[in-house]
C-alpha cells in the first residue's frame, strides 16, 4: 500500500552468535532501506559485535538489556560460546527467560513514543508473542536454520502431523518424517520452537533449498513463510594489522587450492578422543592448514602432545580470533574443515570451495547431510552408534576433497554455488520482497 514507509522493527536474536550474527546481517540490510532497527541483546554481546558501518548508525539503535543472574552462570557470560554448548545452555536460556520483565518494560515505553511495527525474534522466547500480540505489535519468527529443520519440525496442525507429545519422544527424532515425500536426508531431530508469529521468516533461498522451502510452505500452510535470502555477510574493512599479516603472509606461501582450513567455531565442544583423532588424521593427510583453534569454555580438550611441533613446517596453529571469511576467499585454501554451522556453509559456498564436515551439534548434522546430497563435500565417517572416527578417516576424507582425481566432483559443485550465494543482486531481491511484505502485511490481513 504505502511502499516507501518506513518501519520500526525490533530485533530479539537467542543468546549466540550463531544466531546474534545473522538477525544484524538482516537489520543492516533492512536499514540500508530506510527502516529504523532497534536491536535488543545484552550489554557485553552488544560491545562484542562487529562495528556497524557508519552510515547505517543511526538506523540501528542498540539496546542493551543486562542478563539477570542465574545461579551457577559464570560471571560474564552471556552467550554461548562464553559458556560451552552441554552445561551452558540450560543456564543461559533461563537467564534468557529473566529478560521478559525488562524486555516488556523496553517495548511498553517504546511504544508510547514511537510506533512499533515489528518484532522479529528467535527461537526460545515462547513468552515474547504474547506480550507484542498485547501491543499491537507484529511478530515474525526467524529461523536462522534455513527451511530444512522447518521441514523437520512437520505441520501445524495436529490432524496431519504428529501429536505435540511425539517431539519428545527418541524414536521419533532419529527417523525420517512420514511427511517427507522425498527419500534423501537420513538423520532428523526436532528443537523446541514456537509458532506463534504472524510471519516465519527464514534464512534460505529458492536457489539453495527451494524443494525444502516449498515444503515447508505447504506443511505450514497457516502461515505465510517467507525466504529471506542466505544474508551472505559483506567483507568488512580490517586493517593490514600483525594478525593479518600473519595469517595472509603464510598463506601467500601456499599453492594455490592447496592449503586446508580447520576451524569448528567457538561453541562445539569436541573430547579429547574427537580433537586427537582430529588433529593426528590432519597431521596425517600431510595437507598444508591454518587452523583457527579456539578452546570452547567449557571444554578442557587440547590438542596431542608435539602436534604442533611436528606440523610446523606445513601447518599453522591460529589460537586467538580469525578472519574467517577473508581467509576462504584466499586462493590457496583448498577446502573447509567446519563443525557445518549454516553461516559458515554459506561463507565457503560463497567462494566456491568445497567442505570437509564433522557436525558436533544442533542443526549442523543435519546442514551436513544436505551438502552431501548437493555434492559440495563429505562428512568424515563415523561409526552410527556413538558418532566415533579416525584419524585416518579423517585422513582419507581431507585428502579426497582437496586433492584426489575421485574428488574432483565436490570441488567442481562447490565451485557451481558461487554465482548463486554471492549473487548480490540475487538476495537483494528477496530483501526486497520481505520489506514489502512487512509493510503491506497489516493491509492483507
Ligand atoms: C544474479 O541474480 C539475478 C537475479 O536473479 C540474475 O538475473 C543474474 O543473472 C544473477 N547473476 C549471476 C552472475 O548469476
Amino acid at each position: 500500500m504505502e511502499d516507501n514507509k518506513k518501519l520500526n522493527i525490533v530485533m530479539f536474536p537467542w543468546l549466540a552468535f550463531g544466531h546474534m550474527l545473522p538477525f544484524l546481517q538482516l537489520s543492516k540490510r533492512l536499514a540500508t532501506k530506510g527502516h529504523h532497527i532497534f536491536f535488543v541483546s545484552t550489554p557485553r554481546n552488544l560491545k562484542r559485535l562487529p562495528n556497524i558501518p557508519e552510515n547505517l548508525a543511526p538506523l540501528i539503535t542498540l539496546v542493551p538489556l543486562p542478563l539477570p543472574r542465574v545461579e551457577n552462570l559464570p560471571p560474564n557470560a552471556e552467550a554461548t560460546t562464553d559458556v560451552g554448548f552441554s552445561m551452558g545452555f540450560d543456564l543461559l536460556k533461563k537467564a534468557y527467560d529473566g529478560l521478559q520483565d525488562p524486555m516488556k518494560l523496553f517495548l511498553e515505553n517504546s511504544v508510547t513514543t514511537y510506533p512499533l511495527d515489528w518484532i522479529i525474534y528467535d527461537f526460545s522466547c515462547y513468552w515474547l508473542p504474547p506480550i507484542a500480540e498485547k501491543l499491537g505489535i507484529q511478530k515474525a519468527f526467524f529461523s536462522v536454520f534455513g527451511a530444512r529443520m522447518l521441514t523437520i519440525l512437520g505441520p501445524l496442525s495436529q490432524d496431519n502431523g504428529p501429536a505435540a507429545d511425539s517431539f519428545t519422544n527418541a524414536e521419533f527424532l532419529t527417523t525420517p518424517p512420514p511427511w517427507i515425500p522425498f527419500p534423501k536426508s537420513t538423520v532428523y531431530f526436532l528443537p523446541y520452537e514456537d509458532f506463534f508469529s504472524d510471519l516465519i521468516v527464514v534464512r534460505g533461498c529458492l536457489e539453495l533449498e527451494g524443494e525444502y522451502l516449498q515444503l515447508v510452505d505447504k506443511l505450514i500452510a497457516e502461515k505465510t513463510v517467507l525466504p529471506v535470502g542466505l544474508l551472505p555477510p559483506s567483507m568488512e574493512e580490517s586493517p593490514e594489522d600483525e594478525v593479518h599479516n600473519s595469517i595472509f603472509g603464510w598463506l601467500k606461501k601456499q599453492r594455490s587450492g592447496s592449503v586446508v582450513y580447520v576451524a569448528l567455531g567457538s561453541e562445539v565442544e569436541p573430547s579429547q578422543e574427537q580433537l586427537t583423532e582430529l588433529a593426528l588424521g590432519l597431521e596425517l593427510s600431510k595437507l598444508p592448514f591454518l587452523w583457527a583453534f579456539r578452546r570452547s569454555t567449557g571444554s578442557s580438550a587440547d590438542l596431542p602432545d608435539g602436534f604442533v611441533e611436528r606440523t610446523q613446517d606445513h601447518g599453522l596453529v591460529w589460537m586467538s580470533w580469525a578472519p574467517q571469511l577473508k581467509i576462504l576467499q584466499h586462493d590457496s585454501v583448498g577446502g573447509f574443515l567446519t563443525h557445518a554451522g549454516f553461516s559458515s556453509i554459506i561463507e565457503t559456498l560463497m567462494f566456491g570451495k568445497p567442505l570437509i564436515m564433522l557436525p558436533l551439534m544442533v542443526d549442523q548434522g543435519i546442514n551436513a547431510r544436505f551438502m552431501v546430497e548437493i555434492r559440495v563435500g563429505v562428512e568424515i565417517p563415523r561409526n552410527k552408534e556413538d558418532g566415533s572416527f579416525t584419524r585416518s578417516s579423517v585422513a582419507q576424507s581431507l585428502t579426497l576433497v582437496l586433492k584426489d582425481e575421485a574428488g574432483k566432483m565436490y570441488r567442481d559443485e562447490a565451485k557451481k554455488y558461487k554465482p548463486v550465494i554471492a549473487n548480490e543482486s540475487l538476495h537483494g531481491q528477496y530483501i526486497d520482497k520481505f520489506i514489502n511484505h512487512l509493510i503491506n502485511y497489516k493491509f492483507e490481513t
